[in-house]
């Protein structure tokens, strides 16, 4: 008797302390944070969790104050409409802040450990970014002018993590932002390929604070999980084709979506670009003909695929649907990927019915470019830092 009692009591024990074990203690950041969406007055920022959290993001003034000197504004996921979104993937939308202005932010999780169908919610120890010994991130909201800007594109990396982490690694240290313009990965067959196989490394790069904007490349429409690309970035409108502004530069950026027709076997029956391309082609005109983009000084384009007439369907479509409204609206240049190779197209006719220059970044590559009001400046460095390629355009 005794014997069974001491076994019955071990056992309750162990599973005690088995669940003990499994229960998380706290969620972590997996990815990021990386901000998006930066604008003169706010900021979006985002990263990831290993466990479904509610998340937050709180922002101090630059002041030189400790981050604990006082109760810190707290801004919160809002895409729950007035509900704390339960998720792994964080999205907080930081705004009304002065132009200019460097603020420090952390960002902060609660891990959700059950949610009863009564709607009981359960929850692990908070956690976030450890600001006791000052390790805040920092962002500068963007100015209402800038003389110079200078900004790198890395394209065509599919997935080689470790090649991407190499060039990352030679960037300006006072770049304003950086673009990733398409085919980061070569499929996207589960989400977790986002991260490990380019958004970690960017986000470790750019260490919270250099804004970060993208575009989707072909194989990023590639996968099961391909539907989800969008879940990890924020944009203006939404979709991956937006625009965005620093002072008088302004940028528009493109999806020319797959490069083969709709119907080809690869695609099996679920891509159907033309629809969409299409209604991009309407927004697009609607942003051209914006204030936003008339009073610019400058006009930068990126997409993933260049525009090319006698090209495949997705480059050939271009031509029709984008570049014939980009032609009115005195474009500067126009940045692309996907051909692997360093091409400066000029607006001769003989490649696209493009009126302004498309330069192409070559594969594995960092662009770095430096535009003013008077010049935009090329330049292209591979994996060894060697600077590959020069080209500057004098603008009008
Ligand atoms: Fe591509």
């Amino acid at each position: 008797m005794k014997k069974t009692f001491l076994a019955i009591v071990l056992v309750i024990s162990s599973l005690c302390l088995v669940n003990a074990q499994q229960k998380p203690v706290r969620a972590k950041a997996l990815c990021g944070p990386y901000v998006q969406c930066v604008s003169e007055t706010g900021f979006t920022v985002i990263w990831t969790t290993d466990m479904d959290a509610i998340a937050w993001v709180e922002v101090a003034p630059n002041d030189g104050t400790h981050f604990y000197n006082k109760e810190r504004d707290k801004y919160y996921d809002a895409r729950g409409n007035g509900v704390f979104p339960i998720g792994k993937i964080h999205k907080v939308v930081v705004e009304g802040l002065e132009p200019g202005t460097t603020y420090r932010y952390r960002i902060m999780n609660k891990g959700v450990t059950a949610y009863n169908g009564s709607g009981n919610v359960e929850y692990t120890k908070g956690s976030g970014t450890d600001v006791h010994r000052g390790s805040a991130f920092e962002i500068t909201t963007l100015k209402k002018d800038y003389e110079t800007l200078r900004f790198d594109i890395f394209n065509d990396i599919h997935g080689k993590d470790s090649l991407f982490r190499t060039i990352l690694a030679g960037a300006r240290d006072n770049r304003d932002f950086v673009f990733l313009n398409g085919d980061m990965t070569s499929n996207i067959s589960k989400e977790e390929l986002i991260a490990s196989m380019y958004l970690n490394s960017a986000a470790k790069s750019l260490n919270g604070g250099v804004p970060m904007f993208a575009s989707r490349g072909n194989h990023e429409l590639r996968g099961r999980d391909a539907i989800k690309w969008l879940d990890y970035f924020s944009t203006p409108t939404g979709t991956p084709y937006y625009s965005f502004s620093f002072g008088k530069f302004f940028f528009i950026v493109l999806d020319a979506c797959e490069d083969k027709p709709d119907s080809d076997i690869e695609y099996s029956g679920i891509v159907a670009s033309r629809p969409y391309v299409q209604r991009q082609s309407r927004w697009l005109k609607e942003v051209l003909a914006s204030e936003e983009c008339k009073n610019a000084e400058v006009r930068i384009v990126f997409c993933h695929v260049p525009p090319e007439t006698n090209g495949w369907y997705g480059a050939a479509q271009m031509c029709e649907l984008l570049v014939e409204p980009l032609n009115e609206a005195d474009i500067d240049a126009m940045f692309c990927g996907h051909i692997h190779r360093w091409r400066v197209a000029k607006p001769d006719g003989s490649i696209s019915n493009a009126n302004f220059p498309v330069i192409c970044n070559p594969n594995m590559q960092r662009m770095e470019v430096t535009a003013t009001n008077k010049s935009i400046q090329i330049s292209t460095f591979d994996t060894n830092g060697k600077n590959t390629n020069n080209h500057t355009i004098t603008l009008k």
